[in-house]
Protein backbone atom coordinates (compact mmCIF):
# COMPACT_ATOMS: atom_id res chain seq x y z
CA UNK A 1 0.00 0.00 0.00
CA UNK A 2 1.49 3.45 -1.04
CA UNK A 3 1.55 5.84 2.11
CA UNK A 4 1.14 9.25 1.83
CA UNK A 5 3.66 11.91 3.05
CA UNK A 6 2.77 12.58 6.37
CA UNK A 7 2.05 8.52 7.43
CA UNK A 8 6.19 7.86 5.99
CA UNK A 9 7.25 11.06 8.05
CA UNK A 10 6.22 9.16 11.28
CA UNK A 11 6.71 5.61 10.41
CA UNK A 12 10.07 5.53 7.60
CA UNK A 13 12.82 4.28 9.58
CA UNK A 14 10.59 4.16 12.57
CA UNK A 15 9.72 0.45 13.17
CA UNK A 16 9.21 -1.03 16.49
CA UNK A 17 12.62 -2.83 17.81
CA UNK A 18 11.99 -6.30 16.72
CA UNK A 19 14.55 -7.59 19.33
CA UNK A 20 12.49 -6.09 22.27
CA UNK A 21 9.77 -4.95 20.66
CA UNK A 22 10.02 -1.17 21.91
CA UNK A 23 7.58 0.93 19.65
CA UNK A 24 10.30 4.30 20.15
CA UNK A 25 13.01 3.49 17.33
CA UNK A 26 16.15 2.54 19.51
CA UNK A 27 19.72 4.28 19.55
CA UNK A 28 22.77 2.03 19.06
CA UNK A 29 25.77 3.28 20.27
CA UNK A 30 28.56 0.66 19.53
CA UNK A 31 31.23 1.85 17.44
CA UNK A 32 31.83 -2.03 16.14
CA UNK A 33 29.50 -4.94 15.70
CA UNK A 34 29.86 -8.67 15.29
CA UNK A 35 31.42 -10.15 11.85
CA UNK A 36 29.18 -12.98 10.25
CA UNK A 37 30.41 -15.81 11.78
CA UNK A 38 29.40 -17.55 8.63
CA UNK A 39 31.73 -15.25 6.83
CA UNK A 40 28.93 -13.52 4.93
CA UNK A 41 28.78 -10.06 4.48
CA UNK A 42 28.30 -7.86 7.54
CA UNK A 43 24.94 -5.37 7.09
CA UNK A 44 27.26 -2.93 9.94
CA UNK A 45 31.02 -3.39 11.07
CA UNK A 46 32.03 0.01 12.46
CA UNK A 47 30.32 3.12 12.95
CA UNK A 48 32.40 5.60 10.90
CA UNK A 49 31.04 2.98 7.76
CA UNK A 50 27.35 3.17 8.92
CA UNK A 51 25.34 2.18 11.75
CA UNK A 52 21.88 0.75 12.76
CA UNK A 53 20.65 4.59 14.11
CA UNK A 54 21.75 6.43 10.96
CA UNK A 55 20.46 3.80 8.78
CA UNK A 56 16.70 3.90 10.28
CA UNK A 57 17.18 7.75 9.56
CA UNK A 58 18.70 7.51 5.78
CA UNK A 59 15.51 5.23 5.30
CA UNK A 60 13.19 8.13 6.43
CA UNK A 61 15.43 11.07 4.30
CA UNK A 62 15.13 8.93 1.33
CA UNK A 63 11.19 8.14 1.44
CA UNK A 64 10.88 11.74 2.30
CA UNK A 65 12.62 13.15 -0.57
CA UNK A 66 11.51 10.01 -2.68
CA UNK A 67 15.46 9.01 -3.66
CA UNK A 68 17.09 5.92 -3.97
CA UNK A 69 19.65 6.53 -1.36
CA UNK A 70 20.27 9.05 1.70
CA UNK A 71 23.21 9.59 3.13
CA UNK A 72 23.72 11.18 7.07
CA UNK A 73 26.20 13.78 7.92
CA UNK A 74 28.02 15.42 10.47
CA UNK A 75 26.67 18.82 9.61
CA UNK A 76 25.25 20.05 6.57
CA UNK A 77 28.17 21.96 5.67
CA UNK A 78 29.85 18.71 5.74
CA UNK A 79 27.04 17.20 3.19
CA UNK A 80 28.14 20.28 0.77
CA UNK A 81 31.62 19.96 0.54
CA UNK A 82 31.04 15.90 -0.14
CA UNK A 83 29.37 16.90 -2.71
CA UNK A 84 31.61 20.03 -4.08
CA UNK A 85 34.97 17.97 -3.49
CA UNK A 86 33.71 15.83 -6.92
CA UNK A 87 34.58 18.25 -8.81
CA UNK A 88 38.09 17.87 -10.24
CA UNK A 89 40.75 20.51 -12.02
CA UNK A 90 39.40 22.39 -15.15
CA UNK A 91 35.49 21.86 -14.31
CA UNK A 92 33.00 24.24 -13.78
CA UNK A 93 30.43 24.83 -10.79
CA UNK A 94 27.46 27.09 -11.04
CA UNK A 95 26.52 28.55 -7.87
CA UNK A 96 23.53 30.69 -6.92
CA UNK A 97 24.05 34.55 -6.10
CA UNK A 98 22.17 34.74 -2.66
CA UNK A 99 22.88 31.24 -1.32
CA UNK A 100 24.25 30.43 2.26
CA UNK A 101 27.10 31.98 3.76
CA UNK A 102 29.26 29.35 4.21
CA UNK A 103 28.51 27.37 0.68
CA UNK A 104 29.70 30.80 -0.80
CA UNK A 105 33.13 30.50 1.50
CA UNK A 106 33.31 27.02 0.36
CA UNK A 107 32.97 27.81 -3.10
CA UNK A 108 34.96 30.92 -3.20
CA UNK A 109 37.68 29.77 -0.19
CA UNK A 110 38.76 26.45 -1.74
CA UNK A 111 37.92 25.46 -5.05
CA UNK A 112 39.52 27.80 -6.65
CA UNK A 113 42.87 26.37 -5.41
CA UNK A 114 41.87 23.05 -7.05
CA UNK A 115 41.59 24.59 -10.47
CA UNK A 116 37.94 24.50 -9.90
CA UNK A 117 35.83 27.23 -11.88
CA UNK A 118 33.05 28.99 -10.00
CA UNK A 119 30.50 31.24 -11.59
CA UNK A 120 27.95 33.18 -9.50
CA UNK A 121 24.50 33.58 -11.21
CA UNK A 122 21.04 34.73 -10.48
CA UNK A 123 19.55 31.62 -10.59
CA UNK A 124 16.33 33.33 -11.05
CA UNK A 125 17.41 34.61 -14.42
CA UNK A 126 17.38 31.56 -16.76
CA UNK A 127 18.21 33.47 -19.73
CA UNK A 128 21.53 33.87 -17.54
CA UNK A 129 21.97 31.08 -16.15
CA UNK A 130 21.58 29.97 -19.84
CA UNK A 131 24.69 32.03 -21.05
CA UNK A 132 26.99 30.32 -17.82
CA UNK A 133 26.24 27.27 -18.98
CA UNK A 134 27.19 27.55 -22.58
CA UNK A 135 31.19 27.76 -21.35
CA UNK A 136 30.24 24.00 -20.09
CA UNK A 137 29.25 23.01 -16.88
CA UNK A 138 29.91 19.70 -14.53
CA UNK A 139 27.39 21.13 -11.30
CA UNK A 140 24.45 23.89 -11.16
CA UNK A 141 23.82 24.39 -7.46
CA UNK A 142 20.77 25.73 -6.40
CA UNK A 143 19.02 26.75 -3.25
CA UNK A 144 15.29 27.78 -3.47
CA UNK A 145 14.20 29.44 -1.04
CA UNK A 146 17.78 30.95 -1.00
CA UNK A 147 19.59 32.22 2.20
CA UNK A 148 18.90 35.30 3.14
CA UNK A 149 17.25 36.66 0.63
CA UNK A 150 14.51 33.67 0.08
CA UNK A 151 14.61 34.34 -3.68
CA UNK A 152 12.62 31.80 -5.98
CA UNK A 153 14.36 30.19 -8.76
CA UNK A 154 12.37 27.66 -11.11
CA UNK A 155 13.76 24.25 -10.07
CA UNK A 156 12.50 22.71 -13.01
CA UNK A 157 13.97 24.75 -15.72
CA UNK A 158 17.47 24.69 -13.98
CA UNK A 159 17.23 21.13 -14.17
CA UNK A 160 16.56 20.60 -18.05
CA UNK A 161 19.33 23.31 -18.29
CA UNK A 162 21.74 21.60 -16.53
CA UNK A 163 20.93 18.02 -18.44
CA UNK A 164 21.09 19.67 -21.57
CA UNK A 165 24.59 20.68 -20.74
CA UNK A 166 25.49 17.39 -19.14
CA UNK A 167 25.85 18.18 -15.64
CA UNK A 168 24.07 17.45 -12.43
CA UNK A 169 21.76 19.68 -10.26
CA UNK A 170 21.82 19.97 -6.61
CA UNK A 171 19.38 21.78 -4.47
CA UNK A 172 20.09 22.72 -1.07
CA UNK A 173 15.85 21.82 -0.02
CA UNK A 174 16.90 23.22 3.85
CA UNK A 175 14.67 26.54 3.80
CA UNK A 176 11.64 24.10 2.36
CA UNK A 177 12.44 21.08 3.63
CA UNK A 178 10.37 17.76 1.57
CA UNK A 179 7.07 18.92 3.02
CA UNK A 180 7.06 21.97 1.51
CA UNK A 181 8.89 20.72 -1.33
CA UNK A 182 10.97 18.19 -3.06
CA UNK A 183 12.98 18.86 -5.77
CA UNK A 184 13.92 15.51 -7.14
CA UNK A 185 10.26 15.32 -8.39
CA UNK A 186 11.63 18.37 -10.73
CA UNK A 187 14.74 16.54 -12.00
CA UNK A 188 17.37 17.37 -9.59
CA UNK A 189 19.69 14.93 -8.67
CA UNK A 190 20.67 15.17 -5.43
CA UNK A 191 19.16 17.00 -2.67
CA UNK A 192 21.14 18.67 0.56
CA UNK A 193 19.67 19.65 3.82
CA UNK A 194 21.30 21.03 7.18
CA UNK A 195 19.24 18.19 9.17
CA UNK A 196 20.45 21.11 12.17
CA UNK A 197 17.35 23.01 10.88
CA UNK A 198 13.65 22.02 11.03
CA UNK A 199 14.48 18.37 11.00
CA UNK A 200 15.99 18.58 14.16
CA UNK A 201 13.29 21.13 14.90
CA UNK A 202 14.62 22.34 18.73
CA UNK A 203 18.01 23.67 17.73
CA UNK A 204 19.65 20.80 19.27
CA UNK A 205 21.55 18.92 16.98
CA UNK A 206 24.24 19.68 13.93
CA UNK A 207 23.67 17.32 11.05
CA UNK A 208 23.07 17.08 7.08
CA UNK A 209 21.86 14.90 4.81
CA UNK A 210 22.30 14.40 1.03
CA UNK A 211 19.29 12.59 -0.84
CA UNK A 212 20.11 11.02 -4.53
CA UNK A 213 17.82 10.22 -6.99
CA UNK A 214 19.46 7.11 -8.08
CA UNK A 215 21.85 4.86 -6.32
CA UNK A 216 24.83 5.01 -9.25
CA UNK A 217 28.38 5.56 -8.69
CA UNK A 218 28.57 9.19 -8.03
CA UNK A 219 26.41 8.43 -4.93
CA UNK A 220 28.90 5.31 -4.15
CA UNK A 221 31.80 7.70 -4.46
CA UNK A 222 30.46 10.48 -2.00
CA UNK A 223 29.66 7.60 0.67
CA UNK A 224 33.01 6.39 0.13
CA UNK A 225 34.21 9.91 0.81
CA UNK A 226 32.11 10.09 3.90
CA UNK A 227 33.69 6.64 4.91
CA UNK A 228 37.26 7.82 4.79
CA UNK A 229 36.68 11.91 5.80
CA UNK A 230 34.67 10.17 9.23
CA UNK A 231 31.75 12.60 8.00
CA UNK A 232 29.05 10.08 9.69
CA UNK A 233 26.73 11.38 11.79
CA UNK A 234 27.03 10.05 15.50
CA UNK A 235 24.60 7.92 16.60
CA UNK A 236 22.56 10.31 19.07
CA UNK A 237 21.87 13.29 16.69
CA UNK A 238 20.74 10.43 14.17
CA UNK A 239 18.35 9.44 16.75
CA UNK A 240 17.73 12.98 17.22
CA UNK A 241 17.34 13.49 14.14
CA UNK A 242 14.77 10.81 12.83
CA UNK A 243 12.69 11.80 15.99
CA UNK A 244 12.49 15.06 13.95
CA UNK A 245 11.14 13.85 11.25
CA UNK A 246 8.33 12.49 12.56
CA UNK A 247 6.55 15.43 13.52
CA UNK A 248 8.04 17.40 10.70
CA UNK A 249 5.17 18.03 8.65
CA UNK A 250 2.47 19.35 12.01
CA UNK A 251 5.50 21.57 12.79
CA UNK A 252 5.79 22.52 9.26
CA UNK A 253 2.35 23.35 9.13
CA UNK A 254 2.26 25.53 12.26
CA UNK A 255 5.93 27.45 10.98
CA UNK A 256 4.37 28.40 7.67
CA UNK A 257 0.97 29.49 9.06
CA UNK A 258 2.49 31.66 11.46
CA UNK A 259 4.94 32.91 8.95
CA UNK A 260 2.04 34.19 6.66
CA UNK A 261 0.27 36.50 9.85
CA UNK A 262 3.89 37.63 10.88
CA UNK A 263 4.87 38.56 6.79
CA UNK A 264 1.44 39.91 6.22
CA UNK A 265 1.85 42.37 9.18
CA UNK A 266 4.95 43.21 8.24
CA UNK A 267 4.39 44.53 4.59
CA UNK A 268 2.04 47.07 6.22
CA UNK A 269 4.64 48.64 8.55
CA UNK A 270 5.31 51.88 7.68
CA UNK A 271 8.91 51.43 9.28
CA UNK A 272 9.52 48.69 6.45
CA UNK A 273 10.86 49.14 2.48
CA UNK A 274 9.89 45.61 1.28
CA UNK A 275 9.52 42.23 3.12
CA UNK A 276 11.02 39.08 1.35
CA UNK A 277 8.86 36.05 1.40
CA UNK A 278 7.42 34.25 -1.69
CA UNK A 279 4.17 33.95 0.10
CA UNK A 280 3.10 37.38 -0.61
CA UNK A 281 2.07 38.41 -4.17
CA UNK A 282 4.36 41.33 -4.64
CA UNK A 283 7.49 38.81 -4.38
CA UNK A 284 9.23 38.49 -7.63
CA UNK A 285 9.38 34.52 -7.23
CA UNK A 286 5.69 34.50 -6.03
CA UNK A 287 4.20 32.12 -9.23
CA UNK A 288 6.85 29.78 -9.15
CA UNK A 289 7.00 29.19 -5.79
CA UNK A 290 2.81 28.37 -5.54
CA UNK A 291 3.72 26.16 -8.63
CA UNK A 292 6.64 24.50 -7.13
CA UNK A 293 5.89 24.52 -3.33
CA UNK A 294 2.83 23.34 -1.11
CA UNK A 295 3.19 26.30 1.06
CA UNK A 296 5.65 28.92 1.40
CA UNK A 297 8.00 28.33 4.34
CA UNK A 298 8.72 30.04 7.51
CA UNK A 299 11.94 31.98 7.00
CA UNK A 300 11.91 35.89 5.59
CA UNK A 301 13.76 38.49 6.32
CA UNK A 302 13.02 42.27 5.51
CA UNK A 303 14.59 45.78 4.95
CA UNK A 304 13.96 48.47 6.93
CA UNK A 305 14.21 52.19 5.87
CA UNK A 306 16.84 53.06 8.37
CA UNK A 307 19.45 51.76 7.01
CA UNK A 308 22.29 48.97 8.88
CA UNK A 309 22.09 50.60 12.39
CA UNK A 310 18.33 50.95 12.44
CA UNK A 311 18.07 47.01 11.74
CA UNK A 312 21.18 46.62 14.46
CA UNK A 313 18.68 48.11 16.90
CA UNK A 314 15.77 46.46 15.86
CA UNK A 315 17.39 42.63 16.86
CA UNK A 316 18.60 44.50 19.99
CA UNK A 317 14.95 44.67 20.72
CA UNK A 318 12.51 41.57 20.56
CA UNK A 319 11.60 40.11 23.65
CA UNK A 320 10.20 36.72 22.25
CA UNK A 321 12.05 36.49 19.31
CA UNK A 322 15.52 35.23 20.27
CA UNK A 323 18.83 37.10 18.75
CA UNK A 324 20.81 34.30 17.43
CA UNK A 325 21.82 32.38 14.06
CA UNK A 326 20.06 29.51 12.22
CA UNK A 327 16.62 28.65 12.36
CA UNK A 328 14.16 25.95 12.27
CA UNK A 329 13.50 25.26 15.96
CA UNK A 330 10.31 25.94 17.79
CA UNK A 331 11.48 29.44 19.00
CA UNK A 332 11.57 32.24 16.92
CA UNK A 333 14.78 33.60 15.52
CA UNK A 334 15.89 36.96 14.49
CA UNK A 335 19.37 38.47 13.44
CA UNK A 336 20.90 41.14 11.47
CA UNK A 337 22.15 39.10 8.80
CA UNK A 338 25.36 41.56 7.64
CA UNK A 339 26.77 41.94 10.99
CA UNK A 340 26.34 38.08 11.60
CA UNK A 341 27.94 37.20 8.46
CA UNK A 342 30.75 39.70 9.03
CA UNK A 343 33.61 41.39 6.52
CA UNK A 344 32.33 39.14 3.65
CA UNK A 345 28.55 39.43 3.70
CA UNK A 346 26.11 40.41 0.57
CA UNK A 347 23.34 40.88 2.62
CA UNK A 348 21.88 44.54 2.28
CA UNK A 349 22.74 46.49 4.94
CA UNK A 350 19.82 46.88 6.18
CA UNK A 351 18.47 42.98 6.02
CA UNK A 352 16.84 41.09 8.86
CA UNK A 353 16.28 37.66 8.65
CA UNK A 354 13.73 35.68 11.06
CA UNK A 355 12.92 32.13 11.46
CA UNK A 356 9.03 32.25 12.36
CA UNK A 357 8.83 29.48 15.67
CA UNK A 358 5.69 28.01 16.88
CA UNK A 359 4.52 30.71 19.36
CA UNK A 360 1.36 31.89 18.75
CA UNK A 361 1.59 34.31 16.10
CA UNK A 362 -0.52 37.32 17.73
CA UNK A 363 2.34 37.15 20.12
CA UNK A 364 5.45 38.02 17.91
CA UNK A 365 3.60 40.63 15.25
CA UNK A 366 3.46 41.96 19.04
CA UNK A 367 6.89 41.49 19.54
CA UNK A 368 8.04 42.94 16.59
CA UNK A 369 5.57 45.94 16.27
CA UNK A 370 7.20 47.25 19.71
CA UNK A 371 10.65 46.22 18.45
CA UNK A 372 10.41 48.19 15.51
CA UNK A 373 8.90 51.73 17.37
CA UNK A 374 12.45 51.00 18.86
CA UNK A 375 13.86 51.19 15.29
CA UNK A 376 16.40 54.34 16.63
CA UNK A 377 20.59 54.74 15.41
C1 LIG B 1 20.56 27.01 3.65
C2 LIG B 1 21.67 26.40 4.47
N1 LIG B 1 22.45 25.46 3.92
C3 LIG B 1 23.46 24.88 4.63
C4 LIG B 1 23.74 25.26 5.93
C5 LIG B 1 24.88 24.62 6.69
O1 LIG B 1 24.42 23.70 7.62
P1 LIG B 1 25.15 23.35 9.01
O2 LIG B 1 25.18 24.59 9.83
O3 LIG B 1 24.31 22.25 9.56
O4 LIG B 1 26.54 22.88 8.66
C6 LIG B 1 22.94 26.24 6.53
C7 LIG B 1 23.21 26.68 7.93
O5 LIG B 1 22.70 27.67 8.39
C8 LIG B 1 21.89 26.83 5.78
O6 LIG B 1 21.10 27.79 6.31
Amino acid sequence: MTQKFDTLAVHAGAEPDPATGAVAPPIQLSTTFVHDPAGGADAFSYQRANHPTQHRLETALAALEGGERALAFASGMAAVAAVLDTLQAGQRVLVPEDCYVGTRGYVTEVLPGRGVEVVTVDTTDLDAVRAACAGGIALLWAESPSNPRMRISDLAELARIAHVHGARIACDNTFATPVLQRPLTFGADLVMHSTTKYFGGHSDVLGGALVFARDDDFTARIAQRRLLTGAILAPFSAWLTLRGCRSLPARMAVHCMNARKVAESLAAHPAIERVHWPGLPSHPGHAIAARQMRDFGAMLSFELRGGYDAAAAVVRSTRIFTNATSLGGCESLIEHRASAEGEHTQAPPALIRISVGLEDADDLIADLAQALVCDRP
